[in-house]
């Protein structure tokens, strides 16, 4: 019997419906969720803030080990504060979203991230779900449980553009999936920590199902593992 909590790797790329699913999840099964992506944001948000150049790896080190990252459920929604400051919605902002994609690509930034996702899991009570690219390939490679969800570009930019759109973020179909096309290439294109399904990840393509059916198999199968001495 292992000690540490239950970890649930959710990796994919942008749109596939991992939040969704994560934060779902996480209410379901009362787990800790570990958004990493959110991480990396909020490192491109401060970068951008100091005036620091996203590939400036002399001055992006030290700026990790200022960052002071929280996640904290508001109203059944997982929000990021950077500081104390509620970050959730400046985060999600497409200049953002490349910028994060930009500094996730520095070894060193990857590097400094790693011990802080695998804490903000293993002190978890009873369970943890990590979203993000390489959870379970590089974070947690000995995850209890590791899915990649997938889904067709068209429909994984049409979420995202609903999502945006909900926000009140002003853009329009085409230019989210121009992003997300660039975003997915430099993600699974990059040296280190490329987005990549694990070999033993179980993947599930989306294109087709509804979100409430992804999390209800994802769910069985947490539950299955769970159930089984580890
Ligand atoms: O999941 P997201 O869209 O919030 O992630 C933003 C960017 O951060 C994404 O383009 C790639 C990077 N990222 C990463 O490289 N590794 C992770 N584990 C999570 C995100």
């Amino acid at each position: 019997m292992s000690g540490r909590p239950f970890i649930v790797a959710i990796d994919g790329p942008a749109g596939a419906g991992k939040s969704t699913v994560s934060r779902l999840l996480a209410r379901r099964l009362s787990f800790a969720l570990v958004d990493t992506g959110a991480i990396y944001r909020c490192v491109a948000l401060q970068a951008t803030a100091e005036g620091v150049a996203l590939d400036d790896d002399a001055r992006l080190g030290p700026l990790l080990g200022r960052l002071h990252i929280v996640f904290r459920m508001v109203e059944g929604e997982n929000h990021t504060f950077l500081d104390g400051r509620d970050v959730s919605e400046d985060i999600r902002k497409p200049a953002v979203s490349m910028a994060a994609s930009a500094v996730s690509s520095r070894p060193v930034v990857r590097d400094g991230l790693l011990q802080l996702q695998r804490r903000l899991a293993l002190e978890a009570p009873q369970g943890a779900i990590l979203e993000g690219r390489d959870i379970g390939t590089v974070v947690f490679p000995d995850a209890d449980a590791k899915f990649f969800l997938e889904a067709s570009p068209v429909v994984r930019a049409r979420r995202r553009f609903e999502e945006l759109f909900q926000r009140g973020t002003e853009s329009t179909l085409d230019e989210v999936l121009t992003e997300q096309t660039k975003r997915d290439h430099d993600d699974a294109s990059r040296a280190v920590a490329p987005l990549k399904a694990a070999d033993d990840a179980l993947r599930v393509d989306s294109t087709a199902l509804p979100l409430s059916d992804v999390v209800r198999g994802l769910e069985a199968t947490i539950r299955d593992r769970m159930a089984q001495p580890r």
